[in-house]
């Protein structure tokens, strides 16, 4: 088989076979394939797209690539939730000790930031001393015995996404769907739950902008999760603005503490409650959804699922007092810098992923692969969309190192518009599957 072959094809718009993806995989992790023919061929899928077949063997063969964890040793139904991610997203962070206080294992494989802010491993590594790296057997024994771990990917999961991923960064193929789907369900199966939920973000912080793309893609990573026998759901969830008021590692910490003290934003909770419904069912913890969101209501409002955070923190050797005293062992920013409003009128816009820009220019996130983050910077936000603001009033707080922000100021000022009167925004849109 010859790669411009497979190229020809797929630029004609044909359907690959299987031979010819696994071809493609293989070339891809022996280095057999040079960049410039992987780069063309990721270009012709942007524009062809790919089948409901080709986008199951395209995942399929990319989690073959790599080692594949056997969680069989972990007694009950083990639940995991993904997030194609936004700004302020600590939803996982939370949500994982919700449901494992509910009695069902989560065993979390998460990422770093791919841009703006921090991704969920990131935002842990703001408590000193949590380990994200730690042994198959080590996080197996942690699930066994918390209910939950939240890990970096161990091993080898999925080579073949980490070198396309690469490519597709630096090609401007990242927003293709069946390269977005194949890329995180091959990563999801690899690490051996038996079920996930996905929450696909939607609006300008988010991958997909529109309803209609948000709903392809969630639609597409359903399917290849139900085609390998996978209990799979997903939710279309917004990301116009940002999730919860803290957006910055250690802030986002600390927001997802006082959420589990019952103290939380309500779109947080909301969200956390609602995902829960879902996961708890899955789990065969509760027979409905409505069911299973009062469970994990219970279990924030009665302080289980902080304990579960506390035992995980202490299991992967963080500084468990974070738990009862945050900001003493959590990492702080030398300067609080509020914004006053300049008019009085009600909030109409917080443009999500110009406010994660200015998180990652304060250093709360990575402009460079391997740029050094600093956990204690960010933005605190003191008014979300619908609310209404006196002139003066602060609309958020700039948690800062250094003392001169008029750059971030004056980005913030340029993606926030206060009006006459706006609607808070609907946070759910949609379920699928
Ligand atoms: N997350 C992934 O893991 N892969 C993508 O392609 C996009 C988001």
């Amino acid at each position: 088989m010859r790669m411009v072959d497979v190229i020809h094809n797929k630029r004609s718009g044909k359907e690959l076979t299987e031979q010819e993806i696994q071809f493609f995989v293989d070339g891809v992790v022996s280095g057999d394939i040079p960049d410039y023919q992987i780069s063309a061929l990721l270009m012709a899928i942007y524009f062809q797209g790919m089948t409901e077949k080709e986008q199951s063997t395209l995942t399929m063969t990319m989690m073959t690539s790599g080692d594949h964890l056997d969680l069989s040793e972990i007694p009950g139904v083990k639940v995991d939730k993904h997030s194609t991610g936004g700004v302020g997203d600590k939803t996982s962070i939370p949500l994982a000790a919700v449901v494992a206080a509910l009695g069902i294992p989560v065993p979390m494989i998460s990422g770093r930031g791919l841009g703006h802010t921090g991704g969920t491993l990131d935002k842990l590594e703001a408590i000193s001393g949590y380990r994200v790296e730690i042994s198959e057997q080590d996080f197996i024994e942690q699930v066994k015995e918390d209910k939950l771990a939240i890990i970096g990917a161990t091993g080898n999961i999925a080579p073949a996404d980490k070198k396309i991923y690469a490519l597709r960064d630096v090609t401007d193929t990242v927003d293709s769907i069946p390269l977005i789907a194949s890329s995180i369900m091959s990563k999801k199966i690899a690490s051996g739950a038996d079920a996930l939920v996905i929450d696909v973000k939607t609006g300008a912080g988010a991958f997909m902008k529109t309803l209609a793309d948000s709903r392809e893609l969630a639609e597409a990573l359903v399917g290849i999760g139900k085609g390998v026998g996978m209990q799979c759901m997903a939710l279309i969830t917004d990301m116009n603005q940002p999730l919860g008021k803290a957006i910055g590692n250690a802030l986002e910490i600390q927001e997802s503490i006082e959420l589990l003290k019952g103290n939380g934003p309500a779109d947080l909770e909301k969200l956390i409650v609602v995902i829960g419904g879902y996961m708890a069912v899955m789990g065969n913890k509760a027979t409905t959804v409505e069911q299973g969101q009062q469970l994990c209501e219970d279990v924030i409002h009665n302080g289980q699922a902080l304990e579960r955070f506390r035992a995980m923190i202490k299991d992967q050797g963080g500084d468990p007092r974070v738990i009862d005293d945050p900001e003493e062992i959590l990492p702080q920013a030398k300067y609080r810098i509020t914004l006053p409003a300049k008019t009085s009128g009600v909030v109409s816009k917080i443009v999500a992923n110009e406010i994660g820009v200015a998180s990652m220019l304060l250093g709360g996130g990575r402009q460079k692969a391997n740029d050094k983050l600093d956990y204690a910077v960010g933005i605190m936000l003191n008014k979300k969309i619908g609310d209404s603001v006196e002139k003066g009033e602060p609309l958020l707080t700039i948690y800062s190192n250094r003392k001169k922000v008029d750059d971030i100021k004056s980005l913030l000022y340029g993606n926030i518009e206060i009006a006459k009167q706006a609607q808070k925004p609907k946070l759910i849109y949609e379920t699928i599957g």
